[in-house]
């Protein structure tokens, strides 16, 4: 969603700022716009386009070595120029840059029109612009409690009077040496250069420049110059002893290289990425697996009783193909659940289930909060996520890095597949502290340590897939079925082509086609049919035979055979050990959505109305 980069140092802030915020596209935005001190006065540029739009309206004069930029998400009011950050009081002394929802913002505008503040904007974000001037402007007439000139005084007073989410950074021309930047449920993150200072909303708008970074904590200020930085809490407690953190990703990583979309770079990027979630995780002598960072010895594995995954989105469907692996390896109950239900159905919280948080980002809000929730309710909670450094990553305080590397396109590839592959470890690890078999351990371990390889060929079929995706693209509506293994890989699919190709999807359990959905089985309804290698292939088969008995077109994916002629495309994935088939089932997948969007011309990186990471509710 919204994103944030600011800069003070010796460099010409506006190229720092335009880069910083072309890498934040990826995140989803309406506008942007940037605010430097250019000869003492504050020159702000917004468009209610893309970042290159404003690149070009910049003027190309306008030197300065400090400044703030932003790409926006509306929430209050439309997106257009006027309500582009950064904003500004009326003087045009102070500019914010805000993430996040103030929730008594109507309550702070009425009282700022009332002491005669005209508003040009429907923002909650002018609010804090207007306030933040009053305090200074009181403290300089020697009437306010702030210390005069003191901007970290006049953001702390102001920020005490706010309420909801925020990760902001104020600048004022008054101290050009220094930006005030705050956190509250939103993420800020600093980067520490030699006499210069980043701030950014998301480490990529600025590993170009540092890898070494700081991360502020929700209720902390800090004010940032060149060459130091000083962070406190809102309550005014010294919050200095913070021990900068090296990140795990560099600006090559934020490069297309020779991909046209970051999507296609990702999916083919999956070998790799797997790699690198497998590497020293697997435990040949005792045929399990090695996870150091949950946090738990024999015993208090035992002890768990459940797993539950909580997850949005494709995280959530991640979460499932993780509930089943669970079950079969591990044999205890395990399920998910969407966690942006979660707290809001006041969830009985069992303390001898392993609740396990799943996001690539680590910042999405809704399971941040149920994270916190099962935190309040004594719940054990750890993480899987992919962003080191993150929120949900930092509230867990344990779980597993799912080592994807940084993912930039809002449909999510790798890191997906790093989930499933990260919980079929956690099974195999459940598994060998109960009854599963050294034998079978071994088996799993040969199966995980052989994925890379076997993505890579499904990968090489790219072009045949593509072939079948341009064959249906132009469906309307397609049904994608699966059963039991198939089942979250069927949601997931349907998912995938949705959000990228705007095609109306829906994932069904077979067996409950009969109970409704056959009535929609016709010519012009394609399905896609998930058939893993198991014992319930026949069924599969037979679910194909019912489908194309109605004239509904049908995509077979599969890992065994099928008989010839049975479906109208057949997409085959190599044979892996049972439980680990839906991790390479659901390549393909990817594939046919990026094709089938790429043929209908869609902005697959950005499909339109989403963002990377859903940072509000
Ligand atoms: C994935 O393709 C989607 N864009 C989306 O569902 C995503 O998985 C979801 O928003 C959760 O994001 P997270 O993994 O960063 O928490």
């Amino acid at each position: 969603m919204c994103g944030i980069v600011g800069y003070v140092g010796k460099r010409d802030a506006v190229p720092v700022l335009v880069e910083g915020l072309h890498r934040l596209e990826y995140r989803g935005y309406d506008s942007a716009g940037l605010a430097v001190v250019h000869r003492g006065r504050l020159a702000v540029t917004k468009t209610a386009g893309r970042v290159q739009d404003l690149r070009d309206k910049l003027k190309t004069n306008t030197k300065a070595t400090l400044g703030i930029g932003h790409t926006r998400w509306a929430t209050h009011g439309e997106p257009n120029e006027v309500n582009a950050h950064p904003h500004t009081d009326t003087a045009g002394r102070i500019a914010v840059v805000h993430n996040g929802i103030i929730e008594n913002a109507e309550q702070l505008r009425a009282q700022l029109q009332g002491s005669g503040v005209r508003l040009v904007s429907d923002t909650d974000t002018e609010a804090l612009a207007h306030m933040i001037a009053a305090e200074l402007a009181a403290a300089e007439a020697g009437d306010g409690p702030a210390a005069p000139g003191d901007l970290e005084d006049a953001v702390i007073r102001t920020l005490r009077r706010v309420e909801g989410a925020y990760g902001l950074v104020v600048l004022d021309i008054k101290n050009p040496d220094q930006l005030v930047v705050a956190r509250n449920g939103s993420p800020i993150v600093l980067g520490l250069g030699e006499n210069e200072m980043f701030v950014a909303s998301d480490v990529s708008a600025l590993v170009r420049y540092t890898r070494q970074v700081i991360y502020l904590e929700d209720g902390e200020v800090a004010k940032i110059r060149a060459t130091d930085y000083r962070t406190t809490t809102l309550a005014g407690q010294d919050a200095s002893a913070k021990i900068p953190m090296t990140v795990d990703a560099d600006d090559d990583d934020y490069e297309l290289g020779p991909y046209q979309d970051y999507m296609r770079k990702e999916i083919h990027e999956q070998p790799d990425a797997l790699r690198r979630a497998l590497r020293g995780r697997l435990d040949d002598r005792f045929a399990t697996a090695r996870l150091g960072g949950i946090n738990l010895d024999a015993r208090e594995l035992r002890s768990i009783r459940c797993v539950k995954f909580l997850g949005c989105g494709s995280a959530y469907y991640a979460g499932q193909m993780g509930a089943t692996v669970i079950e079969e390896l591990a044999r205890i109950p395990a399920d998910a659940e969407p966690a942006s239900e979660f707290r809001y159905r006041s969830p009985v919280v069992d303390p001898d289930t392993l609740y396990v948080a799943v996001s690539q980002s680590g910042e999405t809000i809704d399971t941040l909060m149920a994270v916190q929730e099962l935190k309040r309710k004594g719940g054990q909670v750890m993480g899987a996520v992919n962003v080191v450094g993150s929120a949900i990553g930092r509230e867990c305080g344990r779980g597993i890095f799912l080592h994807a590397g940084p993912e930039v396109a809002v449909a999510s590839t790798k890191a997906l597949t790093n989930m499933a592959v990260s919980f079929a470890l956690l099974g195999l690890l459940l598994g060998r502290v109960r009854d599963l078999s050294a034998a079978s351990g071994h088996r799993v371990v040969t199966g995980l340590r052989a994925l890379p390889e076997q993505v890579n060929r499904i990968l090489a079929a790219e072009e045949d897939i593509a072939t079948i995706a341009g064959r249906f693209a132009h469906a309307e509506h397609m049904f994608f079925i699966g059963r039991v293994r198939g089942w979250p890989v069927a949601r997931e699919g349907a998912q995938k082509l949705k959000e990228i190709s705007y095609v109306h999807a829906e994932a069904y359990q077979a067996g409950e086609l009969k109970h409704g959905p056959l009535a929609l089985i016709a010519a012009d309804m394609p399905s896609v049919v998930i058939v893993p290698s198991d014992d319930l292939v026949a069924k599969n088969i037979s679910t194909i035979e019912q489908i194309k008995a109605r004239g509904g077109p049908v995509i077979a994916v599969t890992s065994t055979d099928i008989p010839e002629g049975l479906a109208d495309a057949v997409i085959r994935v190599p044979r892996a050990e049972p439980e680990l088939e839906p991790i390479l089932l659901n390549v393909p997948l990817q594939i046919l959505a990026y094709h089938a969007a790429a043929k209908l011309g869609r902005d697959i990186d950005k499909p339109r109305n989403l963002a990377k990471s859903v940072t509000v509710e």
